[in-house]
């Protein structure tokens, strides 16, 4: 397999793994090695792999119709927006389909710009919403910006997340459109805000006729054990963009809000030629209908049974600095750099993620078994205590 090598553009941290197939939450590699996927392929593969719902709606509509262009009309996306309208918070009855995360926060851009007289986007530090330009306009990372930035939008502002003196400076500047934020950061090491902080910027965004964009591209559908994670503060933003695991695998995002927001974008303003596509949308409404109230609940427990079970493994490990999370998006900080014990996971057949240089983040498909969660973490615990023995020598 060495074609990926030569061909690929050199734009991937690639992981030591090549893997053949998927079934549930295993994926198997070319040599027929099991892995628990604490991954999901970034968040995507919510309702796991293999689906057979999922499978059977792509494979039907494979043969009925695979593309048909968004300005015709076609049933498969017509079943989709109905059933997206029962999930999307209330009032939201508009929605821009893309086919990843960063366009579904491209459109958002567009619309907020429309929406609004004023000229800054504020958002957050360690904020991450995409690689495209717009996106990485506001996503925080220098990492990521520093050879691109004279070609960034130029009027936005960072301020610091869960930072109540910086709402201050929202209140005070009267040329904010919108604010960008995560409810929960992903990328950004699995970052929650405390309620009152969330409750606060809402308040104030509201006072100030300021547009609040809440990015549930990684933290919606059910990841953090609500369907929205901004329901955990109980509050209601303007927009929102949904990605990820929205199209089951199949490329699909979307911006949601309300009429009076999303209509302001007009013909031709913004548009994809394979936006909101049949297959895409058939995938689409097989996840919505999987995303069972109990399901979620589900997400809920599960994720305090992965809590309980990495603090019983880690308990008095001095280079676990954190472990946080919320439903069955969380993470493990360490003291330490990830990448000897994120290989030494992967040597015993466990696949996650990483934030940063010491952040281990769990993305789990939420039909993950107790017994996989409680192996996961057990592999997890001994690989960390491994690396801490051996340190320690
Ligand atoms: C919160 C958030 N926004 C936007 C994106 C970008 O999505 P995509 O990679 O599909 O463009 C991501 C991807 O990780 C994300 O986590």
């Amino acid at each position: 397999m060495n074609y990926e090598d030569e061909y690929i553009a050199n734009t991937y941290q690639r992981l030591p793994v090549n893997i053949k197939r998927g079934e549930g939450s295993y994926l198997y590699d070319v040599n027929g090695k099991t892995y628990i996927d604490m991954m999901s392929g970034y968040g995507v593969a919510i309702l796991g792999y293999s689906n057979r719902k999922i499978r059977d709606a792509v494979c039907n509509q494979m043969d009925i119709l695979p593309i048909a262009h968004a300005s015709e009309y076609t049933e498969a996306r017509d079943k989709f927006v109905k059933k997206l309208s029962g999930i999307v918070p209330e009032g939201f009855n508009k929605f821009y389909l893309g086919n990843t995360g960063a366009e579904a926060i491209e459109a958002a851009i567009k619309v907020v710009k429309k929406s609004s007289k004023k000229h800054k986007l504020v958002a957050m530090n360690n904020s991450y919403h995409g690689k495209t330009l717009g996106a990485l306009s506001i996503t925080h990372s220098n990492k990521y910006r520093k050879y691109f930035d004279d070609i960034l939008i130029k009027n936005v502002e960072f301020i610091g997340y869960n930072n109540e003196e910086d709402l201050e400076k929202i209140r005070k500047d009267e040329d904010i459109a919108a604010v960008f934020f995560e409810p929960v950061q992903g990328e950004g090491g699995i970052n929650i805000p405390d309620r009152e902080y969330v409750r606060h910027l809402r308040e104030i965004t509201e006072e100030k006729n300021i547009i609040l964009v809440a990015d549930e591209i990684q933290s919606g559908l059910g990841r953090t054990g609500k369907m929205w994670a901004h329901q955990n503060f109980d509050i209601k933003p303007d927009i929102i963009t949904i990605g990820k695991g929205i199209g089951g695998g199949i490329p699909l995002s979307v911006t949601a809000g309300k009429s009076e927001y999303m209509d302001n974008l007009e013909k031709g303003e913004q548009s994809s030629t394979t936006g909101g596509n049949p297959i895409a949308c058939a995938a689409g409404s097989s996840v919505i209908d999987q995303l069972t109230p109990e399901l979620i609940q589900e997400v809920q427990r599960k994720g305090e049974l992965l809590r309980k079970s990495l603090h019983d493994g880690l308990d008095n490990i001095k280079i676990v600095r954190e472990i946080r999370g919320l439903g069955l998006m969380n993470a493990i900080e360490l003291r330490v750099k990830f990448l000897p014990i994120l290989m030494d996971m992967i040597n015993h057949g466990v696949l996650s993620l990483y934030s940063g240089l010491n952040i281990i983040r769990l993305l789990p498909p939420y039909l993950m078994g107790d017994d996989d969660l409680e192996k996961a973490s057990s592999i997890i615990s001994e690989t960390i205590k491994t690396y801490y023995n051996e340190v320690n020598k």
